[in-house]
């Protein structure tokens, strides 16, 4: 009973986490699910959008009927999200990408010894603030999940990476954090107009977030 009302466009969507190792065995990453962007997903396939997903390491079956794209690092999700990204229509990056990785990656297992040891990280590239500066007719699309004053920081990373729309959610509300089965968003658009959503399942919430989108599809408003 769905509307087939994304048929003919290119869904780009990443979710998860990244893992970035520090040694054969380590990693840095960080608690993200997958969930939300899984949900994403399978939404915009059900609705007729042909769909990549690109993931980062979760306990989640690949959705079937989307090309699925499985990375570990943030480096690795770039390199897999440049190459899809001239094809599509929305990009949706809802992936937990690390802003961190350790600047090297030791051979084997580093063995336990002295009482207080240092790791040095180095900033990963932004990958949707890269994008953002050649966007051309699409539609890109972030997520911002934070810990207190989440809408202005969100509406901060909405400018900073030229988004047409970022989903924001506060992480420490009962009912929207990691691993959630639900999310409580506030949709903030580039101009300037607010959408409070209430707590919905991951699949109704991104129903609801794909409903936002495809009106600022071009050619697709008046749906
Ligand atoms: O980490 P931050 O809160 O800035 O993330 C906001 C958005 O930017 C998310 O959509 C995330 O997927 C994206 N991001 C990215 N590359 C990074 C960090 C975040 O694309 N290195």
């Amino acid at each position: 009973f769905l509307p087939q009302d994304l048929k003919g466009l290119n869904f780009l969507v990443t979710a998860g986490p990244t893992w970035e190792p520090w040694d054969e065995v380590r990693v840095l990453t960080s608690r993200s699910s997958g969930k939300m962007g899984y949900a994403v997903a399978r939404a915009a396939r059900d609705r007729g959008a042909k769909v990549t997903l690109i993931s980062g390491p979760t306990g989640l079956l690949p959705p079937s009927g989307v090309e699925f794209v499985r990375v570990t690092t943030a480096l690795e999700m770039k390199e897999a999200v440049e190459r899809h990204f001239e094809q599509a229509d929305v990009l949706v990056m809802a992936a937990a990408v690390s802003d961190y990785r350790p600047s090297e990656q030791v051979a084997g297992k580093i063995k336990k010894g002295p009482e207080k040891i240092t790791l040095e990280l180095v900033r990963n590239p932004d990958i949707l603030e890269e994008l953002g500066r050649k966007k051309g007719k699409r539609v890109l699309v972030g997520f911002a999940a934070e810990a207190g004053e989440v809408v202005e920081k969100a509406r901060t990373k909405l400018k900073a990476k030229n988004l047409d729309l970022v989903v924001a959610n506060d992480i420490t509300q009962e009912g929207a954090g990691f691993g959630s089965d639900t999310n409580i968003v506030t949709v903030l658009f580039a101009d300037g107009r607010q959408v409070q959503l209430p707590r919905l399942d991951k699949l109704t919430c991104a129903h609801r977030l794909i409903d936002l989108m495809v009106k600022l599809i071009p050619g697709r408003e008046a749906q």
